[in-house]
């Protein structure tokens, strides 16, 4: 009898797990499932990667196929929010596999491509709809669905969904949702004042905490350079180019701060030789979906993405988060490093530390209870640096250097090489222990690579 078996979940959504390799529930799985199948409105806390999808799939999924009921036209049984296409268009993925062997429909709607092929899809109803805020709201004003009839509600990226973004199309949207229905939140991430807004939409939740809230991965090395932000460029440029060369690094996903900024860093990357594509807001769904594909596919080693893809983002065997620019919101940390370590692997973060941006980094060290581990600077960086090709769309030397100060080339940014005690980011007590149980699932922790930013050299201590 396997573990899923267990939880009393339906032969057909066994033997589905059973393809795609799933043989133990992950902690937050073996926590969240009974309650869901009792009918229970849920809060689930738990870290990147650890299997939430599935957690509020697969009772869901046995749920609505109970019975012989169908779904009423233009009508849907189980929604579910997401605040990206990309993620949304990823769970209806995951849920569509977890029920293959089940006679249910399940359909995904989002902004960025004709609403008209969309709304045909809901004409007779489905059971499942996973929906970005935006595009449901506008079917329904084109009445082209109704929620009423909503018996199941998710919020994936619950603090997200929550926020100042998403608050007011979340409002709407669950005010036309049935007073009677199973309401289920997840997220790694759930700051106290979000989670009491929460509230107003769900009602008397079991909370499920595998960890405190904002753990970070468990396996996620964490590392950090400080570096002016007009040489970060080039300490990318070196890293990657090493990494990939010598096989430490199969993928790796960069972050910026900006749309443009983004852009500017793959342009720098392409000339340098290394295959790269951008993801974010200002680029057409098309391109979008091309660019993540291309990186999932492992056909681009390099994505360069904005917090759009900070969330969510399930790609097996990202080897290395850059945090090219360090997120101002702490709990958007946590999110984009948890883009490795997925599923039991290890993985690696390393985040490039520009002199202004010190307090969101204590921010962050505060909300994980980690210290990142410093890394200097290579010692030749000047030399290999100058040595690096211009960008192949001309760029002022302005623009290269950045609006946050340094100048190009400048005078060396290693603000790192204090002396002080060895590594070990793991501050937190418990942090390691809440999840311990689920160390058997996924990959069994294989790790393929060693990479160290540039240099490598001795981790210190910062203070
Ligand atoms: N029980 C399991 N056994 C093996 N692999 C699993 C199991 N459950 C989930 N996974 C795999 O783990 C990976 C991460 O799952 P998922 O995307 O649901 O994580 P998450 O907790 O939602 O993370 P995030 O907070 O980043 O959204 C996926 O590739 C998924 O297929
Ligand atoms: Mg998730």
């Amino acid at each position: 009898m396997s573990y899923f078996e267990e939880l009393g979940l339906a032969e057909p959504i066994l033997r589905a797990l059973k393809s795609k390799g799933y043989d133990t529930p992950t902690p937050i799985q073996r926590e969240s499932i009974p309650a869901l199948m009792q009918g229970r409105d849920l809060l689930g806390i738990a870290q990147t990667g650890t299997g939430k999808t599935a957690a509020f799939s697969l009772p869901s999924l046995h749920k609505l196929a109970q019975g012989n009921v169908k779904p009423r036209p233009a009508a849907c049984r189980m929604l579910i929010l997401s605040p990206t296409r990309e993620l949304a268009a990823q769970i209806a993925e995951n849920m569509r596999f977890y029920a293959k062997n089940l006679p249910l429909s399940i359909q995904c709607i989002f902004g960025g491509v004709p609403a008209s092929k969309q709304a045909r899809k809901l004409v007779n109803g489905v059971d499942v709809l996973v929906a970005t805020p935006g595009r449901l709201i506008d079917l329904v004003e084109q009445r082209a669905l109704t929620l009423s009839n909503v018996e199941i509600f998710v919020l994936d990226e619950a603090d997200q969904m929550m926020d100042l973004g998403f608050i007011k199309p979340l409002t709407r949207i669950a005010n036309m949702l049935p007073k009677q229905r199973q309401s289920l939140f997840f997220s790694a991430t759930m700051p106290k004042a979000i989670a009491d807004l929460g509230k107003r939409f769900i009602d008397n939740p079991v909370r499920v905490e595998v960890a405190p809230q904002s753990t970070t991965a468990e396996r996620v090395e964490q590392y950090c350079t400080h570096i002016n932000q007009a040489e970060k460029q080039a300490l990318l440029t070196l890293s990657l180019r090493k990494g990939i060369a010598n096989g430490e690094i199969e993928s790796a996903l960069v972050f910026t701060r900006t749309k443009h900024g983004a852009d500017r860093v793959v342009r720098h990357l392409i000339s340098a030789g290394i295959n790269a594509a951008a993801i974010h807001g200002n680029k057409t769904q098309a391109q979008r979906t091309r660019a993540l594909d291309g990186f999932r596919r492992g056909a681009v080693p390099v994505l360069v993405a904005t917090d759009i893809a900070a969330r969510g983002i399930d790609v097996p065997g990202v080897s290395v988060v850059f945090n090219f620019e360090i997120p101002n919101v702490a709990e958007q940390y946590v999110h984009r490093i948890g883009r490795t370590a997925r599923a039991g692997k290890g993985g690696m973060a390393i985040s490039y530390i520009a002199p202004d941006e010190r307090p969101y980094i204590r921010d962050i060290e505060k909300l994980t209870g980690l210290r990142l581990t410093p890394v200097p600077l290579i010692e030749d960086f000047q030399a290999q640096a100058k040595s690096l090709p211009a960008p192949a769309k001309k760029k002022t030397g302005s623009e290269y250097g950045g609006g946050r100060g340094g100048r190009p080339g400048g005078g060396g940014g290693n603000r790192g090489g204090r002396p002080g005690g060895g590594g070990g980011n793991r501050g937190r007590g418990g942090s390691g222990g809440g999840s311990g149980g689920g160390k058997s699932y996924g990959g069994g922790g294989k790790k393929k690579y060693s990479a160290k930013p540039a240099g490598g050299g001795q981790r210190q201590r910062s203070n």
